[in-house]
């Protein structure tokens, strides 16, 4: 029920400014994700606001009370590691009944709440079993118990499911989101895997380099970034370099190279502009005709991956670009060699002045 407000929140470690001037608001009962690069701070930003470090400069607020100064157990946070944290010489019990214990709640108090966590996360048959006898997924969904029943309000999970196989991680996701939506807590969720971010929160936050990127819901982080940075670093992302050659009530027009245009519905720009086009290999697909908005090009690869085809493309430019096979039409296989022509919608095509340091160190991700 928290709503989370930091304002300009700074923290130094010698010269690395691990989080640089980050504001932000998360709203009471929002489940909201942070993804970034190793190193970009997420951690520190989730230590920050649990109390585990204090930041050098700004301001914290849990609820609207300035918390700075408040200890992580007065926060009513409840923290979740990737590496699983549980005490290996109590129970499933002991461990999500210690927190209480420590603060010196009764056992009556306790119980009801520990008693509709276990049957939460289904574990109330497991309750007398020790951690090294329950599978990671289990070790985890109990540390999350545990942090609840110290009536935690937020959660703050850090890579929670990182150490998990795949399988069980895509189920566990699903199950903690409906948990902070039943329960009607708030969650800030750090996780390297982007589909888990995307399919799971309310809002995504990108990081990179101490600050906050962007920060939107997960449709509109994946189609409309307004970043390059967020275009390379969420999913995948052609990058192609141009000049805006003219503007209609269509749209810009960008001559990318030998003669290959694209038009766009984004963006404001002016004739003579240097651009950088975006665009996401599935919104590029190929053709067997040339109609508005195509590229032409040889196929350089051809990868199947189950029911997703695709194609590398080397354009007449030169440039390299990666598209969806449309499958099916003249139920033609696609060869290496082939040429082939590839449309692209307007209004997917994203465009971004270019980078005062140049594209090729834009992208590159440390
Ligand atoms: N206690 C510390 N002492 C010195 N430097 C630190 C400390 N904690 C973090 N850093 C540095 O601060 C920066 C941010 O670290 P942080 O752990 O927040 O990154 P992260 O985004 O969580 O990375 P990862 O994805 O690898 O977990 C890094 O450069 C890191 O080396
Ligand atoms: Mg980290």
């Amino acid at each position: 029920m928290p709503e989370v407000k930091l304002v300009n929140v700074t923290k130094k470690y010698g010269n690395i400014v691990a989080n640089d001037n980050i504001n932000l608001t998360i709203n009471d009962g929002e489940y909201v994700s942070v993804i970034g690069p190793s190193g970009c701070g997420k951690t520190t930003l989730i230590k920050n606001i649990s109390g585990i470090i204090k930041p050098d400069e700004g301001e914290i607020y849990i609820d609207g009370n300035l918390v700075n100064e408040l200890s992580i157990e007065d926060r009513r946070i409840g923290y979740v590691f990737q590496n699983i944290a549980l005490f290996p010489h109590m129970t499933v019990w002991g461990n999500i009944t210690y927190g209480p214990e420590v603060r010196g709640w009764s056992l009556e108090e306790t119980r009801p709440l520990a008693l509709e966590m276990l049957e939460l996360i289904k574990l109330s048959a497991r309750s007398d079993a020790y951690p090294s006898e329950l599978s990671g997924g289990t070790q985890q969904k109990t540390a999350v118990a545990r942090a609840l029943t110290s009536r935690a309000e937020l959660l703050l999970l850090d890579e929670p499911f990182g150490a998990l196989d795949v399988k069980v991680r895509t189920e566990l996701r699903y199950e903690l989101r409906k948990l902070v939506k039943d329960l009607g807590l708030t969650a800030l969720h750090i996780t390297h895997d982007q589909e888990e971010a995307m399919s799971i929160s309310d809002r995504v936050i990108v990081m990179n380099s101490g600050r906050i990127v962007e920060v939107g819901d997960p449709i509109d982080l994946y189609t409309k970034p307004k970043n390059i940075f967020t275009a390379n670093f969420v999913g995948e992302a052609n990058f192609l370099t141009g000049i805006i050659i003219k503007i209609s009530d269509d749209g810009s027009l960008i001559e990318i190279g030998d003669g290959l245009q694209l038009l766009t519905k984004n963006g404001n720009y002016n004739v003579s502009d240097r651009v950088v086009v975006a665009f996401r290999p599935e919104f590029a697909y190929t053709r067997d005709v040339t109609t508005s908005n195509t590229l032409s090009g040889i196929i350089t690869d051809v990868m199947y991956s189950g029911s997703i085809g695709r194609v590398r493309v080397k354009l007449s430019n030169g440039d390299p670009i990666v598209a969806k096979m449309a499958l099916g039409f003249k139920n033609s296989p696609f060869h290496v060699n082939d040429n082939v022509t590839i449309k692209i919608l307007p209004e997917n095509i994203l465009v971004y002045p270019y980078p005062e340091k140049g594209l090729d160190i834009e992208l590159a991700l440390e």
